[in-house]
């Protein structure tokens, strides 16, 4: 498994993979698939802003993806970020996930980022379980504040803060 980062052309892949959580999961709460051009700009706005897109490749296919993006828009916010990481169906249990998360980390640590949130579907036991196992803490909890599938969905906030990273010194 070879983790770098993403390229223009590894969108077609990433959609594929994006399209399918928005299918099949409540990991992400839109219920219309995304277009190339969505995640073309998607890709944009981390490069200029200075986050890193992470890819997993397994023999030449992408695997898996990884990313983060500034928390929220507001300027005060900007040490801090959301993460996100997503596998392709065919290839998960097999350690892609927790590659992708050493390396993002490894990345925030290093960067400027002093905290990382992960906001997780509640049912979703297995993102929370690896959050967990890489140092996060739950931190909220906002019961019915999404709707898919039929049904309102809680969001736990998870977050882990890098006492040890660059940005710790301000
Ligand atoms: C969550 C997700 C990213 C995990 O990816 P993965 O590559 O299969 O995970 P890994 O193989 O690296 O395993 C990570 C941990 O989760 C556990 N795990 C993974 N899939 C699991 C499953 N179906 N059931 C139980 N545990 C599971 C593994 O045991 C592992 O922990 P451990 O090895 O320390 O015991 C993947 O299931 C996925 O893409 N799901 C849909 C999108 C999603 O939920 N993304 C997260 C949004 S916050």
């Amino acid at each position: 498994m070879l983790v770098r980062d993403a390229r223009e052309s590894d969108l077609p892949e990433i959609l594929a993979i994006h399209n399918n959580a928005i299918a099949e999961t409540t990991a992400i709460w839109d219920t219309e698939p995304a277009d190339l051009a969505e995640r073309q700009a998607w890709f944009e706005t981390r490069i200029a802003g200075g986050h890193p897109v992470l890819v997993a490749e397994i023999d030449g296919a992408v695997a898996g993806y990884a990313s983060y993006g500034q928390f929220r828009p507001k300027s005060g916010y900007r040490f801090s970020v959301e993460n996100s990481v997503y596998v392709a169906d065919r290839f998960q249990r097999r350690g892609v996930a927790k590659t992708l998360m050493t390396e993002l980390l490894e990345r925030a640590r290093k960067g400027d980022v002093h905290a990382m949130i992960a906001a997780i579907e509640t049912s979703n036991t297995v993102s929370i379980a690896m959050h967990e196992n890489f140092g996060f803490k739950t931190v909220g909890q906002l019961p019915e504040v999404g709707h898919k599938f039929g049904r309102w969905m809680d969001l736990t906030l998870m977050q882990i803060t890098f006492d040890d990273g660059v940005a710790s010194q301000r």
